[in-house]
């Protein structure tokens, strides 16, 4: 007789925690432990019960079980994610209902941590494993940009770091949460689920029209993936204000800042990353792909041949400015100078003609005449 499912090994034991949710999911998961929990999301360590295997499970908080757009938001993470293939991109295997109606998806368990903690942990990241990163995340996006998906929501804490076979870091992209389907149809039902305001992107690595609550393209996911790069190259993101508002205002009329000299970025990253960061969408690079053509060049040493940026255009105008305001003092203080040095001479001559006028009358004839 063929064994059943009952007779197998089990492998994996449930752990008493308290805070493992109570509503059943298929037999074959089990819960181990919370690793997270967002705004609409928890997310738990999970495993299969029959092989080991290991999954991350994310399962809509149940005070939005009821709530019909946001377990409608979370089917469209599910399958968007789902249609995508990529070595970058966190594999998602599932969706369903618990029995309690409690939307979950399964992913692959990402055996790391997200670039946010690795960066509180080592203050920032070599450069050849930020360019390594960079280009990772380029080309998951690049797929997804693709599949016409834009992720509107990169952030440090998105992109989970594992280890290849060779020990280097491997990025793994999560969360299509507030993914926009750039397809007629699904986008209009994605634009339906985001109207609410229930889900908004991460003002720290926003894009300026993404703030202005403007039409977003892939070029969103360009500028945000900088601001994260930029961030990874230093341990600052390039844009951050006091509050919400501050950072947000930065984001639209700042110039970004200047790379610290001591780290030693090379030009043209820092070009990749300031084009990837004009204000204009359309002074950015077009697509993910011609990000990702750069970085190849970067990584085999062609260099780039770029026109000047707009930070540079800025930075050449502010000195012309400059120079014409010093060439204009200049002259006017020779101008004055000048007329100075005349009103004095001319100040002489006038004595002259004093005396002039003082010596007149002993040429006068009625002198003459006495
Ligand atoms: N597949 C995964 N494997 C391991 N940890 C994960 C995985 N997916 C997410 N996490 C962890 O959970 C956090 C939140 O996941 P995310 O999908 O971004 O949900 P949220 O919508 O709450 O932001 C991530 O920052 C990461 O620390
Ligand atoms: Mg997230």
């Amino acid at each position: 007789m063929d064994p059943t499912l009952s007779d197998l090994d089990v492998v994996a034991q449930p752990r008493q925690q308290a805070d493992l949710p109570t509503h059943q999911l298929p037999n074959q998961y089990v819960l181990m432990e919370k690793v997270s929990e967002g705004g609409m999301g928890s997310i738990y360590k999970a495993q299969n019960r029959f092989t080991g295997a290991e999954f991350a499970i994310k399962l809509l908080r149940p005070e939005f079980a009821n709530d019909e757009r946001a377990a409608q938001r979370f089917a469209f993470e599910a399958k968007s994610a789902m249609s995508l293939r990529h070595p970058n991109i966190c594999r998602v295997h599932d969706f369903g209902l618990t029995e309690a109606k409690v939307p979950y998806l399964v992913m692959d368990w990402v055996n790391g941590i997200s670039l946010g903690s690795k960066i509180l942990r080592d203050r920032r990241l070599p450069i050849k494993e930020a360019i390594r990163l960079y280009q990772q995340t380029a080309s998951a996006l690049a797929h997804a940009h693709q599949s016409k998906l834009v992720h509107r929501d990169l952030k440090p804490e998105n992109l989970m770091l594992s280890r290849d076979a060779e020990g280097r870091s491997e990025v793994q992209l999560v969360d299509f949460g507030i993914a926009k389907s750039l397809d007629a149809e699904d986008g209009l039902q994605a634009a339906a689920l985001t109207k609410t305001g229930l889900i908004v992107g991460t003002p720290v690595y926003m894009s300026p029209e993404q703030a202005r609550a403007e039409q977003v393209d892939g070029r969103t996911d360009i500028y945000s993936l900088a601001c994260v790069i930029f961030f990874a190259l230093t341990g600052r993101p390039p844009f951050l204000g006091p509050t919400v508002v501050d950072t947000i205002t930065k984001h639209l009329i700042e110039a970004p800042p200047d790379f610290n000299p001591s780290l030693k970025v090379p030009s043209d990253l820092q070009k990749i990353i300031y084009k990837s960061l004009e204000k204009d969408p359309c002074q950015r690079y077009n697509t993910m792909e011609e990000v990702l053509a750069d970085l190849m060049k970067l990584t085999a040493g062609v260099s780039l041949n770029h026109k000047p940026l707009s930070r540079d255009r800025q930075r050449v105008r502010s000195r012309l400015t400059l120079l014409v305001w010093f060439t204009l003092g200049f002259i006017t203080m020779y101008a004055i100078s000048i007329g100075l040095q005349t009103l004095m001479g001319d100040g002489g001559g006038d004595s002259g003609l004093t005396k002039n006028n003082k010596a007149a009358p002993t040429n006068h004839p009625s002198t003459k005449r006495s």
